[in-house]
């Protein structure tokens, strides 16, 4: 592309681009914000619950199986509709409807961004160039499906005629960090006799200790990767073969008994010596970061058979068509949205914590960092200008209780603002005696503390001596979400992941940023491409004087071992 494409022309016909012609700090709401934020910043949150008794009832949504409680927010009426005035102003309804009709909304790489049609109901319709996609989004759903059978039922057999029980995942960033993420929230639903595990670090100890106790004969692989040229799922899918190879007696055709591919790079998948029946493909509509409901879901489908993944899909098309239809007022993705603009941009917070109180979910926040800064961690905006506002906060976070006894104390009592996202559940899936109530009555408790903290007043009163009593004083007004559903189910994760998946499209459109690229992953390959061939066999070397200095150390101690 030598020209931006047309819509980022000024007086486009796009609804998306129409709003990008006004830089955001100069829009009406967000100066209006700016002021708003002026008058409500020492505003305490206990004050806000006095005033108005039914807060907590009210600041609430409720959609596609969750139940959002935002009053611990530090937000009035006037904030909120100050951020849908922003919502609207920046065009986010046009920009919702661009996505849902397959326009290449993805700018920097001309790609549509269509992962809701993955979990489109036959019959539906989605277009990308003119074409229904969703016939063929099922035409593989239905071999994953015939596939996913034909192994759990002991149809597939490896190449010894051994049935496979062991599936080893081989992928990176998104086509990793969803399945691993999937297969643990949803082990519960899981084929227990069969054995998962994951390699994605390029590290070799991934691999080998992966493999380690594995039967080679009893192994699958899945080499999953969008574009089949990845590093580190290359060098491991190398590994993989020649592993397997060396304990199978050598013959090349034990290739296609244990390895199956999930790319949209046939020649590549093919060069690599997979068959390409054995290939589960996707499209270049779909970010990595946004796969895990496509192929890329394979081994989730493997893990928990089709029917749960057919519902796993249903929940993420609940999510979306909630999404597309609500009013932003009760959009619960939208209203997520708003509020980490308003905490983040507004209120300085720099980071969200996300603090699922289930143990399911304990890879969870590490999926949500790619989603969210792969997707809005970026600097200019639409049409190439750097942006002068902050852009995607860091997510971090552990599952409840444990974070509680490490870094919530800097959460409750440091000099930083972090808003929290608690996720939880009001039925377990694995009862035992009453922890059940003990881990909610933590997660309630935890929000509470953080709103409403402890004064002064109340310490002392306590009997605590005077020099005591800052030590332990909770300013409180800390903000939080409490994101609560009945229970987790594969059909309660895919509302779970499609609200944040929309909530950061959300966020990114009043940012007026491309979330669906992520050039900024690229320069560190492209550098450690060069200097692999370094490593290996000494060279000249054209780097700055540190990194020079780095690769002679490695020369010099890997030559002493
Ligand atoms: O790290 C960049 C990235 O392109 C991610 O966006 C992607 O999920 C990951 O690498 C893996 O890419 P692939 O699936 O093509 O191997």
């Amino acid at each position: 592309m030598n020209n931006p494409p047309e819509e980022l022309t000024a007086g486009s016909e796009s609804g998306a681009m129409k709003a990008m012609n006004k830089p955001l700090t100069r829009r009406k709401a967000w100066k209006a914000l700016a002021t708003h934020y002026t008058k409500l910043q020492k505003l305490h949150l206990r004050k806000l619950f006095a005033e108005d008794p039914k807060r907590g009832e009210r600041l609430t949504a409720e959609a596609a199986g969750f139940f959002l409680d935002y009053s611990k927010n530090r937000i009035t009426d006037e904030t909120l509709k100050l951020l849908f005035a922003l919502a609207r102003e920046s065009g986010l309804g046009a920009a919702k409807d661009a996505m849902f009709r397959g326009e290449k909304i993805n700018l920097t790489e001309n790609r549509a961004v269509l992962h809701v049609a993955l979990r489109a109901p036959k019959g539906t319709s989605f277009t990308v160039d003119g074409r229904n996609v969703v016939p063929e989004v099922h035409a593989v759903l239905d071999k994953m499906a015939d596939f996913s059978n034909r192994v759990r039922n002991g149809a597939w057999q490896g190449y010894t005629g051994k049935r496979i029980r062991n599936i080893v995942n081989i992928g990176i960033g998104g086509s990793d960090l969803g399945p691993v993420m999937a297969y643990e929230a949803l082990k519960y639903y899981s084929d227990r006799a069969m054995t998962f595990r994951f390699v994605s670090n390029v590290d070799g100890v991934d691999f080998v200790e992966a493999i380690g106790d594995l039967d080679p004969g009893e192994t699958l692989f899945i080499v999953s990767s969008k574009t089949f040229t990845t590093l580190e799922t290359m060098t491991n899918a190398q590994s993989a073969r020649a592993w397997l190879l060396k304990r199978l007696g050598g013959d090349a055709k034990a290739v296609a008994k244990h390895f199956v591919a999930v790319s949209t790079n046939a020649e590549k998948v093919s060069a690599f010596g997979i068959d390409t029946a054995n290939m589960f493909g996707f499209w270049d509509w779909v970010g990595g970061r946004y796969s895990m409901d496509s192929a890329i879901g394979l081994s989730t489908m493997l893990a928990i058979g089709p029917e749960n993944f057919r519902a796993l899909l249903k929940g993420f098309h609940e999510m979306d068509e909630h999404f597309r239809t609500a009013p932003f007022e009760r959009n619960l993705p939208v209203l997520m949205g708003l509020l980490s603009i308003w905490n983040n941009n507004f209120l300085g917070a720099h980071t969200v914590a996300v603090l699922p109180y289930e143990q399911y979910l304990k890879r969870f926040p590490a999926y949500l960092q790619q989603l969210t800064m792969e997707s809005n961690g970026k600097s200019v905006t639409l049409d190439g200008k750097k942006v002068d506002y902050q852009t995607g906060p860091i997510y971090w976070g552990e599952p409840g209780t444990n974070g509680q006894h490490s870094f919530y104390q800097l959460i409750h009592q440091g000099t930083r603002l972090i808003p929290c996202d608690f996720i939880a559940f009001t039925h377990a899936l694995t009862p035992l005696g009453a922890h059940h109530d003990i881990l909610l009555a933590n997660v309630f408790a935890q929000a509470e503390a953080l709103a409403f903290g402890k004064t002064a007043a109340e310490v002392k009163a306590e009997g605590t001596p005077d020099w005591l009593v800052p030590h332990r004083v909770f300013e409180g007004n800390r903000p939080s979400n409490m994101i609560l559903a009945e229970r987790l189910t594969p059909e309660v994760l895919g509302n779970l992941v499609a609200l944040y998946e929309h909530s950061v499209f959300t966020q990114g459109v009043i940012w007026q940023i491309d979330s669906f690229d992520q050039w900024g992953v690229e320069l560190g390959k492209a550098l450690a491409q060069g200097i692999v061939p370094e490593l290996e066999s000494k060279a000249t070397l054209k780097h700055d004087s540190s990194t020079n200095n780095l690769i002679r150390r490695y020369w010099r101690l890997k030559e002493a071992k």
